[in-house]
C-alpha cells in the first residue's frame, strides 16, 4: 500500500495534488510520501517487536536528508557504505551508535572519519579490511566495534548484478573460512567482535534463500560460540524485494520474513539488525515527467518524456520494469494503445518501456513512474547535461522542495578550464 492514488481523478501525494507540485516545480521531479515511509519503516520494526533490534535504512536506496530525517526521528538505524552517507547519517540527526557501516571497499580514511565520529559497527568484507580496522583504532586508541560478513553461497533468485550471496560474487568472507577469520579478529589490538553479518542479495521475492543464509548463520553463530567468541549481535542485511508490477503476485510481507527471523534465529538471544532499503523507501516515491512529443514510428508509436535514463537508471541498467500511470485518471473502460516510453537521451538504451499499453495521452500530460522512491535519484547523473531533477517531500497537505533542481549556471559553473587554455 501507498499513498500515491487518485482522488476526484487527479493523482495525489497524500492530501497534495500532482499537477500542483508540477506547476511549482517544473518536470520532471521526484516525489515522496512520509506517511508511506513511516509506514513501511514500522512495518519492520513492528513485525520484529519482542525481539530486541535495530532496523536500519539502507541509505543507498534513498539517501536525501529529509527522507533520512523522517526516518530517523522513529529511531531508525542507517547502514551506510561510504563516508558519504556517514555523513548524510550524521547531518540527518542520526548518533553514530545508531549507524552500521558496510561496503566491500572502505578507505583508511573513511575508516578513520568514522572511528571518530562514532560508529555502532563495522560489517567487514575482508581480511586486510580487518586489519587496517585494527592499526587505526590502535592509532586513535579506541576499540572498533566489528561483524564479519559471511558470504554463505546461498543463491538469492534475483536479478545477477544484485545477488551477492553467491561465492563467485565479491562480497562477504567466504563461510567456511569465517572461524579462521574471527579467530585472527579475536587476537587483534583495536578490535570487538560483536556479531556476525549476511547480505545475500536485494528485490528477493522469496523467503527460502534467505531461510537457507540464516540458517547458515545460525550454525556458524553456534561454532563461534563453542570457539569462545561473544556474538550477541546478527546483522541479516537488507532484501526484500517489493511488487512492481500491481499486476503480478507480490513479494512475501515483512511480517513473514520477521517470522523467518524469529524461527531460525529466535532462540540465540542476539539482537537483531536488519537492513531494508528499497522496501522501506521504494513504494514511498514516485518520478513525475511530461510528455514532450507523440512520434507516429514504422509501427509503433513513442511516448518521449522529459525524463530518461540520468533521472531513473533502473529499466536501462537492469530491464526494470515500472508502472507508467497517467497523472489524469482515465475514464473507465477507456481503450488503451501501446507505446514504447522513451527519454530524449542520445542512446537507444534510454527506453523506458516496449509496447506498454497506456491510455491515450497526449503533448504536454503528465505522467507517473511507480516505485521510483528507492535506487531512483540517488543513481541519478547528468548524462547529456540535464541537470539532476528536484526531490519534493509531502506530509498531508503540504509539500516542500528537498532537493531543488540546479540551474544551469550552476552545472556549468562545477567545471573549469585551466589558465594555460
Ligand atoms: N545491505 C547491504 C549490505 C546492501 O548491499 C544492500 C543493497 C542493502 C542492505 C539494501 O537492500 P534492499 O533492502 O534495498 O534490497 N540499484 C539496485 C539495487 C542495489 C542493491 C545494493 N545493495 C536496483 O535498483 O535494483
Amino acid at each position: 500500500m501507498d499513498h500515491f492514488l487518485y482522488r476526484d481523478g487527479v493523482l495525489h501525494a497524500e492530501d497534495v495534488a500532482i499537477p500542483e507540485i508540477a506547476a511549482a516545480v517544473g518536470t520532471p521531479f521526484y516525489v515522496y510520501s512520509t506517511a508511506t515511509l513511516e509506514r513501511h519503516f514500522k512495518l519492520f520494526d513492528e513485525a520484529l517487536a519482542g525481539t530486541d533490534h535495530l532496523v536500519c535504512f539502507a541509505i543507498k536506496s534513498n539517501s536525501n536528508l529529509a527522507v533520512l530525517r523522517v526516518l530517523g526521528n522513529l529511531g531508525a538505524g542507517m547502514d551506510v557504505v561510504s563516508g558519504g552517507e556517514y555523513l548524510r547519517a550524521k547531518a540527518a540527526g542520526v548518533p553514530g551508535d545508531r549507524i552500521v557501516f558496510s561496503g566491500v571497499g572502505k578507505t583508511r580514511d573513511e575508516i578513520r572519519m568514522v572511528l571518530q565520529g562514532g560508529i555502532r559497527q563495522f560489517n567487514v568484507e575482508s581480511e586486510p579490511e580487518l586489519r587496517a580496522i585494527s592499526e587505526i583504532a590502535s592509532e586513535l586508541g579506541l576499540s572498533a566495534p566489528i561483524a564479519l560478513r559471511v558470504n554463505p553461497d546461498v543463491d538469492a533468485k534475483t536479478h545477477e548484478k544484485i545477488a551477492t550471496g553467491k561465492s563467485e560474487n565479491k562480497f562477504g568472507i567466504p563461510i567456511a573460512k569465517a572461524r579462521a577469520v574471527y579467530a585472527e579478529a579475536a587476537a587483534l589490538p583495536g578490535i570487538a567482535v560483536v556479531g556476525v553479518d549476511v547480505h545475500i542479495g536485494s528485490q528477493l521475492t522469496e523467503l527460502a534463500p534467505f531461510e537457507a543464509a540464516f540458517t547458515k548463520v545460525r550454525e556458524l553463530t553456534l561454532a563461534l560460540r563453542a570457539d569462545g567468541h561473544a556474538i550477541t549481535r546478527l546483522d541479516l542485511g537488507g532484501g526484500l524485494g517489493i511488487p512492481y508490477e500491481r499486476s503480478n503476485s507480490a513479494p512475501p510481507l515483512p511480517v513473514e520474513y520477521a517470522g523467518v527471523i524469529k524461527s531460525v534465529l529466535g532462540d540465540l538471544g542476539c539482537e537483531i539488525e536488519i537492513e531494508p532499503g528499497r522496501l522501506i523507501s521504494g513504494n514511498a516515491g514516485i518520478m513525475v515527467s511530461s510528455v514532450i512529443w507523440v512520434k507516429e514510428g514504422e509501427g509503433r508509436d513513442f511516448l518521449i518524456l522529459d525524463a530518461a535514463m540520468n533521472d531513473l537508471v533502473r529499466p536501462s541498467m537492469y530491464g526494470a520494469h515500472h508502472d507508467i500511470i497517467p497523472v489524469i485518471e482515465p475514464a473507465p473502460g477507456t481503450e488503451g494503445q501501446p507505446f514504447d516510453i522513451v527519454g530524449p537521451v542520445c542512446e537507444t538504451g534510454d527506453t523506458f518501456a516496449k509496447a506498454r499499453v497506456m491510455p491515450p495521452v497526449g503533448q504536454g500530460d503528465l505522467v507517473a513512474f511507480r516505485s521510483a522512491g528507492a535506487y531512483g535519484a540517488v543513481m541519478s547523473s547528468e548524462y547529456n547535461s540535464r541537470p539532476l531533477i528536484p526531490e519534493v517531500l509531502v506530509n498531508g497537505d503540504q509539500f516542500a522542495v528537498i532537493r531543488a533542481r540546479p540551474s544551469f549556471e550552476e552545472m556549468l559553473g562545477r567545471d573549469s578550464i585551466p589558465e594555460w587554455l
